[in-house]
């Protein structure tokens, strides 16, 4: 198994961009840790998502899920290949110790990389709030016989979790498009502040965006190879990321006065997970474009946009006195 699970690693991290090979490399995967596990992403059994004060954490199938998603799976585990590879390089003889806070069942943005490095190079520490996928983690490594790859299970709140010793890497992927509901960026603003001083947070950084977009082009995008349809940007909302995570500030949005087709105000999320592996529109999940409201309706007025941290995190606006 450890043979298939290397051959599909290899072909996942260097086997080029073709997305139907990347969409069966993953469905191996999922045959490999579901049959492990017994927590396939397709089970009927969905309960089990974990509120907390900070945002939702999402169930072990939904976040066995996550695994499935072709273009977020493959170049997280390509930009954290490539991290790994440059930590090794500066520390030469060091363990690079990983903190995976959001692991899920699988460990999906780690688990392939152990046939790439050896428990002499990485040391990983496992964290979920969910039970139930920490205790799958944990089978599915005592099955591959990966156990001398981790130095700790951990059963905690990632947005409260102190570390005994400095991590060189850190990953959480606990977030949804625009930041909503998931609690990446309390994860963040507890953990970023706590890797070791040269070391990476993966994903690198995430931005939000007020743009306006054109149906007509957005539609004509999908079915032109390689276009990037024009968009008119209106203002950065937030970037939150290992070298910036303040809270995020109030900003007014200005409509103009004439959007003409370029109609509808959305919120764009853009992902540099690590170096030049980035997520951008329509992507996968987390970068799809969430629709506000319609430009037209709103022309030439002002809207601020604040986010909140809560039970459901996300952005929120309203329109100011102009
Ligand atoms: C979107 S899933 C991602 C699963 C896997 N890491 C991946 O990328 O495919 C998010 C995971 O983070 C966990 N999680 C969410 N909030 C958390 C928190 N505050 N502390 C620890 N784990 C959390 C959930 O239980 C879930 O397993």
């Amino acid at each position: 198994m450890k043979t298939q699970l290397k051959s599909i690693t290899e072909s996942i991290l260097f086997g080029g961009e073709d997305y139907g090979i990347i969409h069966n490399d993953l469905h191996a995967l999922h045959n490999i840790y579901s049959s492990l596990t017994g927590i396939g992403a397709y089970d009927v059994n969905n309960g089990g998502d974990i509120f907390t004060d900070k945002g939702k954490a999402i169930s072990p199938v939904k976040a066995a899920h996550c695994l499935l998603e072709v273009m977020r799976t493959s170049k997280f585990l390509r930009g954290i290949n490539t991290a790994l590879q440059r930590l090794i390089k500066k520390n030469p003889g060091k363990r690079i110790l990983i903190l995976y806070a959001g692991c899920g069942p699988y460990a999906t943005l780690i688990t392939p990389l152990t046939t790439i490095f050896s428990p002499a190079e990485i040391g990983i520490c496992l964290l979920d709030i969910n039970e139930t996928s920490l205790a799958a983690v944990q089978q599915l490594y005592n099955a591959l016989k990966l156990n001398d790859y981790v130095t700790e299970y951990i059963h905690a709140d990632a947005t409260l979790y102190k570390t005994e010793t400095a991590p060189d890497m850190i990953i959480s992927e606990t977030m949804l498009n625009a930041l909503a509901k998931e609690p990446q960026v309390a994860i963040m603003m507890n953990l970023v502040p706590q890797l070791s001083e040269k070391g990476v947070f993966i994903p690198e950084s995430i931005t939000v965006t007020a743009s306006l977009l054109s149906p007509a082009l957005e539609q004509e995008s999908f079915l032109v190879a390689g276009m990037i349809p024009e968009r008119i940007h209106l203002a950065e909302l937030y970037t939150i990321g290992q070298y910036q995570y303040d809270t995020c500030k109030p900003t007014i949005v200005q409509i103009p006065a004439q959007p003409g087709t370029f109609n509808i105000l959305s919120l764009m999320t853009d992902i540099t997970v690590y170096g030049e592996e980035k997520l951008t529109a329509y992507n996968c999940s987390l970068t799809i474009p969430i629709t506000q409201l319609n430009a037209l309706e709103h022309a030439g007025k002002k809207i601020t946009y604040r986010y909140e941290i809560s039970n459901i995190p996300g952005f929120r606006y309203d329109f100011s006195e102009t």
